[in-house]
């Protein structure tokens, strides 16, 4: 390892548009981050934009530098023009700047990696940071060829590889894929990505369970009746109609991003709080979920499309006449599942998993529904209503705890009241963005917050099946519902067959004025 390109970073930064304990600043090594797609969707909406907030905040050590990498024949000039967009401040996007250059190549082809080698070789710093921020196809012909140029080997320094979802669109392609990466590089060179574990509240369900004496005596099927888990956006798919045309809503969101938030709900304590034991512990729940016959499949889920609607006020065309769709496409916009979680502490306890496009509201949340007291000893208008904490992701970051209070004055009757915490009042920022925090850990080798080869293959082991017995099911077309609704009626009845009900999407801020 050479030491000599570890820096410390300052703590103190003027310049911050964050707050500086927003992140963890520990050592991060100064490296070369290869930007393997530099010039492509998500380098320029996400990665670079994150990289610029880490620089204004003071994050990036001085040495550290970014080589985009694409078939876009320019200059490093012409490169740091194209992104000029992502910082607002001339100050800042100057010294930023200077961090970026270009390598014009096809990263398919040899020749483009060994011309990338003698790059590296000629700079001072030995740890490099790869990052495939390409289509996913090409993910195992880029890691072969970095192998075959001699770029995955750690020699002056770390070599590290982060791969963006998806991992595999089924259990044999996730396997083929972990395997091809292993041909090249070690399990403790790769970090899968999966954005919704960079983000502040989806961290924080983990000091909420394990940081806290209150919660976790009652967090279990003793006290617990169900678990929503949701993830609604009123979006549709814009540009992406050919990648989402393949994937659909379980692929493209349950297949991980509510997987992930599952085992952060329903895990164990881990017994510490590194990358191994966190990511143990997840595995185990996803292991645990019990597996479904298709028959079971058949009435524990449903996939819908979006018909046409009302999107915030403007008229919307449904998924089938939107531009890139098949006519008879049958791509769901919408899933809804009823898992069971086969363990100790979950057993019979149902965990509602929906997530949808052009839903009526964007929200991202959790919401553990508590039993009932035993007995009832006040009179109230409606059926009481039973205590809910929510880890609200979106719109607004915060958890809320929902019980019965009485009204005052009245003949001992309750009525449902709140406690809120909304994380932009208590820390009084906005929350560093999922890809700051994530290319921090990366780059400081701390991997507790991405996936492992046997977690990918465990939510495939969950997904595949599900996607069988829907594609099995010709016969039986998607439901459908209008956009800008709550969902389809069969997601409603999903749950009304088991006493159950949805929290509602429309109206729904959660306790923080948004
Ligand atoms: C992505 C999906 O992974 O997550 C998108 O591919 C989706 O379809 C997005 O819109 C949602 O992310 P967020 O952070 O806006 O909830």
């Amino acid at each position: 390892m050479d030491s000599s390109t570890t820096q410390s970073l300052p703590v103190t930064g003027e310049r911050s548009g964050m707050p500086q304990d927003a992140l963890d600043l520990s050592a991060v090594d100064a490296c070369v981050l290869v930007i393997f797609g530099g010039a492509g969707d998500l380098a320029r909406r996400k990665l670079i934009p994150a990289l610029a907030q880490l620089d204004r905040s003071g994050h990036l050590p001085p040495g550290f530098r970014i080589l985009g990498v694409g078939i876009e024949k320019m200059g490093d000039e012409d490169y740091r023009a194209l992104l000029r967009e992502a910082s607002d401040d001339e100050a800042d996007w100057t010294g930023f700047a200077q961090r970026l250059s270009w390598l014009h190549g096809d990263f398919l082809q040899a020749e483009t990696h060994e011309r990338l080698s003698a790059v590296l070789d000629g700079s001072s710093l030995g740890n490099r940071l790869f990052y495939l921020a390409t289509p996913p196809s090409t993910a195992p012909g880029i890691i072969e060829r970095l192998a075959a140029a001699g770029l995955s080997r750690e020699e002056r320094g770390w070599t590290r590889i982060v791969l963006e979802k998806p991992f595999g669109s089924d259990l044999a392609t996730a396997q083929a894929l972990n395997a091809a990466v292993a041909e090249g590089f070690g399990e403790h060179q790769v970090y899968r990505i999966d954005h919704y574990l960079g983000k502040e509240t989806v961290q924080n369900i983990l000091f909420f369970r394990f940081g806290n004496a209150l919660f976790e005596p009652v967090w279990n099927r003793n006290h617990v009746e169900y678990v929503e888990i949701t993830a609604a956006e009123p979006l549709g798919v814009g540009h992406r109609a050919g990648y989402y045309e393949e994937s659909g809503a379980l692929r493209d969101m349950v297949a991980n991003h509510l997987m992930q938030l599952l085992a952060l709900t329903a895990m164990e304590a881990p017994v510490a709080f590194d990358a191994d034991a966190v990511r143990d512990k997840k595995i185990e729940v996803w292991r645990s979920i019990r597996p479904m016959s298709p028959e079971e499949i058949r009435r524990h889920t449903v996939r819908a499309q979006y018909g046409p609607g009302t999107v915030a006020g403007e008229p919307v065309p449904g998924w089938l006449n939107e531009s890139g769709v098949a006519r008879e496409s049958r791509t769901e916009t919408y899933a809804a599942l009823d898992l069971r979680i086969d363990n100790w502490r979950w057993a019979g306890v149902p965990f509602y998993l929906r997530t949808g496009k052009r839903l009526a509201r964007h929200v991202t949340e959790i919401a553990v529904h508590f039993r009932q007291p035993p007995l009832s000893l006040f009179p109230s208008d409606e059926e009481l209503e039973s205590n809910v904490i929510v880890l609200r992701l979106q719109p607004d970051e915060g958890i809320s705890l929902a019980f019965g209070a009485k009204q005052p004055g009245s003949d001992r009757r309750t009525v449902p009241v709140s406690m809120d915490f909304c994380y932009q009042q208590s820390f009084g920022a906005e929350s560093a963005s999922a890809y700051s925090a994530l290319l921090l850990d990366a780059m400081r080798g701390d991997a507790t917050l991405f996936t492992r080869r046997d977690g990918v293959e465990a939510q495939w082991r969950v997904i595949t099946p599900i996607e069988e017995a829907w594609a099995a099911a010709p016969s039986e077309p998607p439901d459908s519902y209008p956009a800008g609704s709550e969902g389809p009626p069969t997601a409603d009845r999903l749950l009304e067959r088991n006493g159950h009900r949805w929290r509602p999407l429309d109206g729904n801020t959660g306790g923080c004025a948004s």
